[in-house]
């Protein structure tokens, strides 16, 4: 089966090619293609997602995204001159309906009605589409954008769960050390995948693929959520997750440089300073998380260390790594005390999170420690930011649960759940 998928749910606009077989049993994926542009650009002066920029921004991208999707896969091909020129096989209602289900995308109308004159009808089986959650203005154009393809082309199509397309990550690459022909997913439950982004942090117990219970999330802000406020506090920039990395490792290597004692902890030199923040609800007796006492602790800290002296590199660098340290500790404690509870085969990651390094290298330390026997998975960094692969994946899964819908009734759904 060949999916096209597409994304659309923040800040990213996204499409992807994917071959998939082998159903809920041995589902094994080909990546044809997988393109991802990126709005950094645009919401980095706000230090965060402005709605409905992106919303303009995925208009304006989605037909050159798509674009290239379908040319990467080597599945773009022209429509011949004279139809471009004079589209008269096509009978002008198909154009209004079009028009229709483009109504409220007054920038992206015109794109696709270029687009689908120009090219023809790709050879694919299904068109998979984020449907939720995420930020409903980013949505629509992507869901939109979707039902018109599905419509023009006369193809079904699916609303995919966006954290059903980061568990999905998981399995889009080949398992180390497993055959793809001994691959039985049934084998791998129950599994305990731990959901970290910008937007959630979940503990979910799988059961079988789709069939998904959750177990603990967040009760306030998302771990991403929590790197992107700090960094903000700390101007390091935006995205936040990556540049909290980026600066907590500058503290690490001043600390290995460092002939200093004292200098092991984050402690900073010639001052009184010694940074530390809390691990929240890390003793709670659930598996929930909350996040937003972190940012606030960090807030605090910078306006009592302003009040003596300057915020410098070192100390800001210092912060950064105790704060996401105390993030990872928490994940760590919480995700392996629900693996060996709930007996787990499995303990997968995903999610913007999971793309960090030092989190992925300490829970895989911690996981071959206290859960040897247990697979750990996590997908490799570009399928843990969002992508449209993974959109593909869930729609693949999902088609094979629920008949594909019909582009008339599609819609979008900010608050998606997962169970
Ligand atoms: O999954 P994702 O791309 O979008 C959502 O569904 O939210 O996750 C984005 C989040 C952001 O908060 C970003 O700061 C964080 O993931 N992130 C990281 C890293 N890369 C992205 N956090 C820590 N370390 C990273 N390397
Ligand atoms: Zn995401």
């Amino acid at each position: 089966m060949t999916i096209l998928s597409i994304e659309t749910s923040c800040d990213e606009t996204a499409a992807a090619v994917i071959e998939a077989e082998g159903g809920m049993s041995r589902p094994r994926f080909k990546i044809l293609s997988n393109i991802v542009s990126s709005q950094v650009k645009i919401h980095r002066p706000y230090g965060g997602v402005v709605p409905n920029l992106a919303k303009r921004a995925h208009q304006e991208n989605l037909a050159a995204v798509l674009k290239k999707a379908l040319e990467e896969a080597k599945l773009l091909k022209k429509n011949p001159k004279s139809e471009i020129r004079n589209p008269k096989q096509i009978p002008n209602t198909k154009y209004q309906i079009l028009n229709t289900i483009l109504e409220r995308e007054e920038i992206l109308r015109p794109k696709v009605i270029q687009f689908v004159k120009k090219y023809q009808a790709p050879k694919i089986d299904l068109i998979a589409v984020t449907r939720g959650p995420g930020l409903a203005p980013a949505l629509w154009p992507g869901v939109n954008f979707a039902r018109a393809l599905a419509y023009f082309w006369g193809k079904p199509v699916i609303g995919a769960n966006h954290l059903e397309g980061h568990i999905a990550a998981n399995w889009l690459m080949p398992i180390s050390g497993i055959k793809n022909s001994e691959l039985r997913i049934k084998n791998y439950f129950p599994i305990i995948c731990l959901i970290v982004s910008g937007g959630h942090t979940q503990l979910i117990l799988m059961k079988g693929l789709g069939k998904y219970k959750l177990i603990g999330e967040t009760r306030d802000d998302a771990a991403g959520e929590c790197f992107d406020k700090t960094a903000r506090i700390l101007g390091l920039g935006y995205p936040g997750g990556p540049a909290i990395a980026r600066t907590a490792e500058q503290w690490k290597s001043e600390i290995r440089n460092s002939k200093s004692e004292t200098n092991t902890k984050y402690k900073i030199p010639d001052t009184k300073y010694q940074i530390h923040l809390p691990r929240p609800m890390i003793n709670a007796k659930n598996y929930d998380f909350s996040f937003s006492g972190l940012k606030t602790a960090v807030l605090y800290l910078v306006k009592e260390i302003e009040k003596s002296q300057k915020l410098t590199e070192e100390i800001r660098a210092a912060i950064a790594a105790e704060c996401q340290q105390a993030v990872i500790d928490v994940l760590i404690f919480k995700t392996l005390k629900a693996a060996k509870n709930f007996r787990a085969k499995t303990v997968m990651l995903s999610g913007g999170v999971a793309a960090n390094k030092e989190l992925k290298r300490q829970i895989a330390d911690a996981a071959k420690k206290k859960i040897p026997n247990s697979l750990f998975l996590i997908p490799d960094s570009r399928f843990c930011t969002d992508n449209a692969v993974m959109i593909a994946a869930a729609g693949y899964f999902a088609s094979r649960r629920v008949k594909s819908i019909s582009w008339q009734t599609l819609k979008a759904d900010a608050n998606l759940r997962l169970a």
